[in-house]
């Protein structure tokens, strides 16, 4: 239950062959033992995009690649980090100077970041000091939130490391918004919860709501009391799909250019000249929409379960390139391979613009879809990322962050 702490399992490390060998790489590091390792994993989105932000359940997915740390509390006040990865180099600072580096951000500036979170939470005046060693398996820059993982990692060490307790929940949230120490909000995300946010203003206002009040195309659904088929026949019925200026938007709003700009966009949105209400408003109605059906059918299981879930998400990637443009070339060809070679479904997943796709393939096809995929996509264009740097891979729903110690 998400209300529960994270689980701490007793292993036996003869059994746990990347825990033993991760002990034996600390003890030489830091000349004794780990007293506890904590494992925070990545996570895909099988669908869902760019509708959290506007008030609309996802159905994100932990994969099985994750961050390990494993951690010795010390008397000192001083934070040791090193990572199994030799490019990634050592840092330790004091546990009462927690500096983060926002413009040039290295690994550790992540793990801070879920330090400072547990750190101010509780108002620890007296954090403990520790010598972690990380080991990580998720991709990095591939949009599977190696970085995010990193953070719950970081936080649930603190916690534990500080002898603290919290739920689930309490660790998302602390780390959700820890992790903006680093400005993760920043950069193209942050201009599309904006852009979004005055879609639902504008129709809003057409359907004579109190639309200055309202921030998500959610509010606006609530408002209406309408379902999400009813929401896509009023965005057809309201908006247009030629994209509106801002003098329109001013006009439909009944407020000045001067007050468009100083109450309604937002400090990223000031320079945005014209605005793709309709399309925007279109893909999160019918991607929440699409969102439902999802587990209506993964809860019914129908004999076409598998064929209707791949319909699905084929219909969420066209969603994403032709409404909310957040499609780029290389993942569109990504998806279009992936599908000719045996998917279900494919689709970009995550922010999108780059980053990474997801596909659902069955197991007995898996090794022919990885081979050709492989040399389909990567050998036919040496730009890109080699094959054998993990950035294609298999990976079943894994489990979530967790605490491990020796039994
Ligand atoms: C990023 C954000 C998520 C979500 C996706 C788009 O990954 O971190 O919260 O908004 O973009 O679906």
């Amino acid at each position: 239950m998400a209300t529960d702490a994270p689980s701490t399992l007793r292993v036996q490390l003869v059994e746990q062959p990347r825990l033993q060998k991760l002990k034996e790489m600390f003890l030489s590091k830091f000349g004794t033992a780990p007293e506890f390792y904590v494992r925070a994993p990545g996570r895909v989105n099988l669908i869902g995009e760019h509708i959290d932000y506007c008030g609309y359940a996802v159905l994100p997915m932990a994969i099985e690649q994750d961050i390990l740390i494993a951690v010795k509390p010390v008397k000192s006040q001083v934070v040791q980090l090193a990572n199994t990865n030799s490019s990634y180099l050592d840092f330790s600072t004091n546990v009462n100077n927690i500096q983060i580096n926002k413009t040039k951000p290295q690994w550790h500036n992540y793990f801070l970041c879920g330090l400072k979170g547990i750190q101010e939470h509780f108002g620890l005046n007296n954090p403990t000091g520790m010598n972690c060693l990380l080991d990580g398996t998720i991709p990095p820059s591939s949009g599977l939130s190696s970085s995010s993982a990193l953070v719950c990692c970081a936080g649930l060490v603190t916690l534990k490391a500080n002898g603290k307790t919290l739920s689930k929940v309490e660790l998302a949230e602390i780390c959700t918004k820890s992790e903006r120490y680093i400005g993760t909000e920043g950069g193209g995300m942050d201009q599309s919860i904006s852009f979004l946010a005055e879609e639902g203003t504008l129709l809003a206002k057409s359907k004579g709501l109190d639309w200055k009040n309202m921030l998500r195309l959610h509010d606006v659904q609530t408002g209406l009391g309408v379902s999400l088929a009813e929401m896509l026949t009023v965005v057809e019925a309201e908006l247009h799909p030629e994209p509106y200026s801002r003098e329109e938007i001013s006009e439909c709003l009944g407020i000045s250019l001067e007050e468009l700009r100083s109450q309604v966009l937002t400090q990223n949105t000031q320079d945005v000249s014209t605005f793709k209400l309709y399309q925007r408003a279109k893909h999160v109605y019918s991607e929440a929409a699409r969102v439902l059906q999802f587990k209506k059918i993964c809860n019914e299981a129908p004999a076409d379960a598998i064929q209707l879930l791949g319909e699905l998400m084929n219909q969420s990637h066209i969603s994403c390139r032709e409404m909310y443009e957040c499609s780029c070339p290389e993942l569109d060809r990504l998806v279009d391979i992936c599908l000719q070679f045996g998917a279900i479904g494919s689709r970009l997943t995550g922010a999108g613009w780059g980053g990474c796709t997801v596909s659902m393939v069955p197991t007995d096809k898996l090794n022919t879809f990885m081979k050709n995929v492989k040399k389909a996509y990567y050998q036919s264009d040496v730009q890109r990322l080699a094959p054998e740097n993990n950035s294609l891979f298999a990976t079943k729903p894994g489990s979530g962050a967790l605490v491990f110690v020796e039994a």
